[in-house]
């Protein structure tokens, strides 16, 4: 059963309302920011609840539209969710009666995904619709059903939809991929905590977000190791309890306002931002020629003194954690237009992660787009504004970081893509001194 074909959606999820970004650059960037909890470790954190019946408190939740529609589904799902306030969220799966995950959740949000692991080990079933590629490749989710298989689950692919069963219980055993993942890491790691007997993955992805989940994990009494960089042994529990969690800084977030600050000639003091987890691009920073200081919970940059032709262009080639992060390949590419020299980008990761470029041109950026994985970025470039528009969560805020950079106004079309995963981030980047509202989009 080949389920390894592309997913041609016939659900469209209907779009929200459009809005753009107005923005005025050429202002440098000034003042404090102040980093929220991490979306890939967050949306994980919530999916992980469903192991239990008791409740799960998340604080230092980033407040976006991943995570309420991530909530929207354990709620279809019949599980609790409160939310009293901002930034924290309860969740108890004591009385889930529904185990299906329908086309429109997916087709809204890939990461619904992550809840076949856990709903397949509490509840011995499950059935869940492929999450249909986006905008930066394919992205199968055949890793993940291999490993449930492995851990003894039968899983069956029709019309789009995996029916996935795990008789009796899962059962410990040897997970191993043909290459990373970090998501397959995670549902494999979800799953093997409530089956029976002893789990190793590997090679395991060594994300942050992964070790955030560990650590939740181990809150609730399941007993979760990494036993090596890139391995995690799990030793099967019968049931787990209800635990506490403050979810981890967004490491992406943390990159995007360092390359904000370098871009636009400002200085910022980044809080509640862990240095240790953007290693590769603070190197990367040092050999561009941009100054970065690691505090403790906070990160310090200085790019006032910087002119044009300072910095000096790097090749980059994007990899898995500790390597330089494929989130983070479209903010450091706005970084390179300003660098003197030509940046070889190579985007290892996934096949259609460059194709933002042909946006980023639009506001004066000197780019060739070679193939699907590599593109050359002459510099510097003066970037001026322009309208370009938004196809992905990381390019759409990488857009936002170049209009701030360029001389003039910009209109940036697609802004919903950009509120999925960054929370507030126009009305962070205003109280940093920029020009930009995010409105009604009425362009023809
Ligand atoms: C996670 O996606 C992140 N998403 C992505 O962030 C991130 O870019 C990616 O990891 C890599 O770091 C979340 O955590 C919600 P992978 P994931 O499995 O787990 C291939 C963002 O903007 N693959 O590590 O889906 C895949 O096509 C998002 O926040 C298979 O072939 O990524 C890719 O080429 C974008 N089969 C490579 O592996 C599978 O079953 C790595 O993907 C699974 C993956």
């Amino acid at each position: 059963m080949a389920d390894a074909r592309p997913f041609h959606w016939e659900y469209v999820p209907e779009a929200p309302p459009p809005e753009a970004f107005r923005i005025e650059g050429g202002r440098p960037l000034r003042g404090t920011v102040t980093v929220s909890g991490a979306k890939n470790a967050a949306l994980k954190l919530l999916a992980a609840a469903c192991l239990t019946g008791e409740r799960c408190r998340f604080e230092n939740v980033p407040e976006i539209e991943d995570v309420r529609v991530m909530c929207e589904v354990l709620g279809d799902l019949g599980v609790v969710v409160e939310h009293p306030e901002p930034g924290v969220y309860e969740v108890a799966a004591g009385d889930v009666d529904w185990l299906f995950i329908p086309l429109e959740a997916a087709a809204k949000m890939r990461a619904s995904f992550i809840l076949l692991g856990p709903l397949l080990a509490r509840f011995g079933r499950v059935i869940i619709s492929n999450p249909g590629g986006d905008r930066i490749g394919r992205r199968p989710v055949n890793l993940h059903v291999d490993a449930m298989r492995a851990l003894g689950a039968e899983i069956e692919y029709r019309n789009g939809y995996y029916y996935a069963q795990a008789p009796g219980r899962l059962r410990g055993g040897e997970v191993t991929f043909p290459q990373v993942t970090v998501m397959g890491t995670e549902n494999a790691m979800l799953a093997a905590t409530l089956a029976d007997g002893h789990t190793v993955i590997r090679p395991a992805a060594q994300e942050p977000e992964v070790d955030d989940l560990i650590a939740f994990l181990c809150e609730m009494g399941a007993e979760v190791v990494r036993t090596a960089p890139d391995t995690i042994e799990v030793e099967g529990r019968k049931r787990l309890r209800g635990a506490r969690h403050s979810v981890l800084p967004d490491r992406i977030e943390t990159g995007t306002f360092l390359v904000a600050a370098a871009v636009t000639g400002g200085k910022l003091t980044l809080e509640n931002a862990a240095c240790e987890h953007v290693t590769a691009l603070v190197d990367l920073f040092a050999k561009v020629g941009v100054p970065v200081e690691c505090g403790a919970r906070a990160i310090h940059i200085d790019a006032t003194g910087l002119r044009p032709g300072d910095l000096r262009a790097c090749d980059i080639e994007t990899s898995p954690y500790p390597g330089l992060a494929t989130d983070l390949q479209p903010p450091t590419c706005v970084l390179l237009t300003q660098a003197t020299g030509t940046s070889r980008v190579n985007e290892a990761v996934f096949e259609d992660r460059i194709e933002w470029l042909s946006e980023l041109r639009k506001l004066g950026a000197s780019i060739d787009i070679e193939d699907a994985h590599h593109a050359s970025i002459h510099g510097p470039a003066r970037l001026h504004g322009a309208e370009a528009t938004i196809g992905d969560l990381r390019a759409g805020a990488s857009l936002i970081l170049a209009a701030l950079a360029a001389d003039g106004s910009s209109l940036i079309h697609g802004a919903h893509h950009v509120q999925r995963g960054y929370e507030n981030i126009d009305r962070k980047f205003q109280q940093l001194g920029a020009s930009i509202v995010r409105s009604a989009d009425t362009a023809p």
